[in-house]
């Protein structure tokens, strides 16, 4: 049987966003049909709008997901109908050089739905992430469905599927944050405050956000930030060396992608520090740094990819600490949408108003 739903979907490069009929198709093997409670609007569903991803046009915007399974595929055992899951655009394929290594948090074979959700005309659409869940139901692989405890609000968990995940992600497992450690965050949209909430949740004592919008640095301190700095008035380098003993903090993060915020983050680390790049720079960006820098300062120079999150270990793990207070899920969940809504999102999200708009489905 094929599911008439609405879903969003932009039709090519900086089209706006229109609410169309789609056609989903039943689970096949491997897969699972999944009825969308919530999904947050992340900066990566703009990028795909303005064909900064691919160009595989049409898209089915949203990937930041909570839903219920409605069917899964014959062969399928992880997850049943009546599963309240989060959605994750890692379902490792436990055979690929990387998973072979016994790194699946690299997996770089990770599985999407075999079969395609289309336009009524049959045109065939690119689900975001492998997920499109701004879409009353979806299909994806049944690996990409993390069962969670079905008590905690869908809105507040279903953002560990990308961006909170990936800030978190940035700061515990990609820069190893520890104990005592400072840490600076340049960038505090939803992904970079997730990355200042992981660094305090990881024991970090010192805490730098960095924005140049002083009503996301407010957010910051909210979640974990110890000081902040407004990069637009003063210089960040030099701000986060002094609030660092002079030196630098250990560990960088580059929540926003840039080729200048990425230097920040580079001469803003001490010795033998850490840089980790999260944020997603656009395909026409260079960076040129002197070589000897980059031999003299030493450390570790890293990239993010969601985290380096594995679903089936992290997101229980996170949403138990949610539960005891220790995680504010809550505070990333600006406000609640409709579908219809989600032009207007794209458009907060440059005001700096908010950190997630999540639309209700
Ligand atoms: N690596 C991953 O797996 C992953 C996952 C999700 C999102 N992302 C990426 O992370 C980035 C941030 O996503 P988001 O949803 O938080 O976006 P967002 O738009 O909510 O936040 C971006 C923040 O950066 C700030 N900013 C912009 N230019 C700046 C500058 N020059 N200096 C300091 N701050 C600046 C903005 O004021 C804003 O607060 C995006 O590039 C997104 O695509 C990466
Ligand atoms: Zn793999
Ligand atoms: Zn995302």
């Amino acid at each position: 049987m094929v599911h008439k739903v609405k879903g969003a979907v932009v039709r090519s490069k900086g089209a706006p966003v229109t609410l169309e009929t789609i056609l989903v198709p039943d689970p096949g093997p491997g897969e699972a049909l999944v009825d969308i409670l919530t999904c947050g609007v992340c900066h990566t569903d703009l990028h795909y709008k303005q064909g900064a991803i691919n160009d595989d046009f049409p898209f089915l915007l949203g990937h930041e997901a909570t839903g219920v399974v409605s069917a899964v595929g014959p062969d399928v055992t992880q997850v049943a109908p009546g599963d309240r899951v989060v959605l994750n655009w890692r379902a490792v394929c436990g055979e690929c050089r990387a998973c072979a290594k016994g790194q699946p948090q690299y997996c770089f074979n990770t599985h999407n739905a075999a079969q395609k959700m289309t336009l009524e005309d049959g045109t065939e659409l690119t689900a975001a992430l492998g997920i499109g869940a701004f879409a009353e139901k979806t299909l994806v692989a049944a690996g990409q469905c993390t069962k969670v405890d079905p008590d905690a609000d869908p809105a507040a968990v279903g953002l560990l599927g990308c961006g909170v995940m990936a800030g978190i992600g940035a700061a515990i497992n990609t820069g190893n944050v520890k104990r005592g450690d400072s840490v600076a965050v340049i960038g505090c949209g939803g992904v970079g405050v997730a990355a200042v909430a992981g660094a305090a949740l990881a024991g970090a004592t010192t805490v730098i956000a960095v924005d140049i919008d002083p009503k996301k640095l407010e957010r910051a301190k909210d979640l974990g930030a110890t000081h902040t700095v407004d990069s637009s008035a003063v210089d960040p380098v030099e701000t986060i060396r002094e609030l660092t003993g002079g030196f630098g903090a250990d560990v960088v993060i580059d929540a926003v992608g840039r080729p200048e915020t990425y230097k920040q983050a580079f001469y803003a680390r001490d010795l033998a520090g850490t840089v980790v790049l999260v944020g997603v720079p656009s395909p026409e960006m260079t960076l040129e740094l002197p070589l000897l820098d980059v031999f003299g300062r030493g450390g570790s120079l890293k990239s993010s990819w969601y985290g380096d999150c594995l679903p089936s270990r992290d997101f229980p793990m996170l949403i138990d600490l949610y539960r005891q207070g220790k995680l504010d899920l809550d505070a990333f969940v600006t406000e609640r949408i409709t579908i219809d809504q989600i032009e207007e999102a794209f458009d907060k999200m440059h005001s700096g108003a908010l950190l997630r708009s999540v639309v209700e489905l």
